[in-house]
């Protein structure tokens, strides 16, 4: 009886170790292309910029990494509260933060940090694609267009983040009038890794939203269990 039991047990087994294995490794390929369609949405924004405003024949920017990884933390500043984003509870990081905090966080060389001529900040429950979080949430006015569209303005970092658990999801846009190579400048010449969010200028492959799809890999594997179970019942 029991010998019997295991003869039926063993395929079953090889079957289940399979399909577990097939359904994780389909969950990877699709996990795999949208990441290769993201790639980046703090490079994606930046793109998205530089693209706007030469078509307004504005300078294109040149993306830098340090400023970025402090447009990241400028976003953390925040503690993932974002009534204080926009309206009448906004609220601003003290300037005295981008040295005392913000750029020891990403190895940033204080001596080389320059103006901030420009900034755009937004946040929003849901995520966004970043040419739509560019037109619908931070090109609010004329006056976010006037940043935009800012002759002062030589270089530009972009970030964004979910707080821990994925929403909500805060953009962040510095412009800078520093020289490119002895501005923001890095130690080691790479910024520190501070995850979660992401920051342009670093070409890295990074994902926005990646609590959305570490969720997905989860349904995948509670499924497969699932199923796994109703197979072993369904016996
Ligand atoms: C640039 O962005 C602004 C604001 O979203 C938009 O109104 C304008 O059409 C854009 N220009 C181009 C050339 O895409
Ligand atoms: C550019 O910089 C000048 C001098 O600092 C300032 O007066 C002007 O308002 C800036 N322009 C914009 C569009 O920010
Ligand atoms: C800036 O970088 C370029 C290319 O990396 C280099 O040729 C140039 O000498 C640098 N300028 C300064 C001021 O360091």
């Amino acid at each position: 009886m029991a010998k019997t039991a295991s003869f039926l047990l063993l395929p079953l087994f090889y079957y289940l170790f399979f399909f577990f294995f097939a359904t994780t490794t389909a969950a990877d390929a699709i996990i795999n292309t949208q990441m290769k369609v993201t790639d980046n949405p703090a490079d994606e924004l930046v793109e998205v910029i530089n693209t706007n405003r030469t078509a307004h024949k504005s300078s294109s920017l040149y993306s830098n990494q340090g400023l970025a990884c402090i447009a990241l933390q400028y976003i953390k500043a925040y503690q993932g509260d974002c009534k204080a984003v926009g309206g009448p509870k906004a609220k601003k990081p003290f300037d005295s933060e981008f040295a005392e905090t913000f750029a020891p966080a990403c190895g940033v060389q204080v001596s080389t940090l320059s103006p901030i001529t420009g900034r755009l900040l937004g946040c929003q429950s849901k995520y966004a694609k970043p040419p739509k979080a560019f037109s619908e949430i931070l090109m609010e006015n004329q006056k976010s267009l006037d940043i935009l569209y800012s002759k002062n303005h030589t270089e530009v970092g972009a970030a964004v983040s979910g707080s821990d658990g994925g929403g909500p999801y805060f953009w962040c846009v510095l412009f800078s009038s520093g020289k490119k190579n002895s501005s923001f400048v890095l130690d080691g010449g790479v910024a520190k890794v501070t995850k979660p969010g992401c920051f342009s200028g670093a070409n890295d492959v990074c994902n926005g939203a990646d609590d959305r799809f570490s969720s997905n890999r989860l349904l995948t594997f509670v499924a497969t269990i699932l199923v796994a179970v109703g197979c072993v019942f369904g016996l």
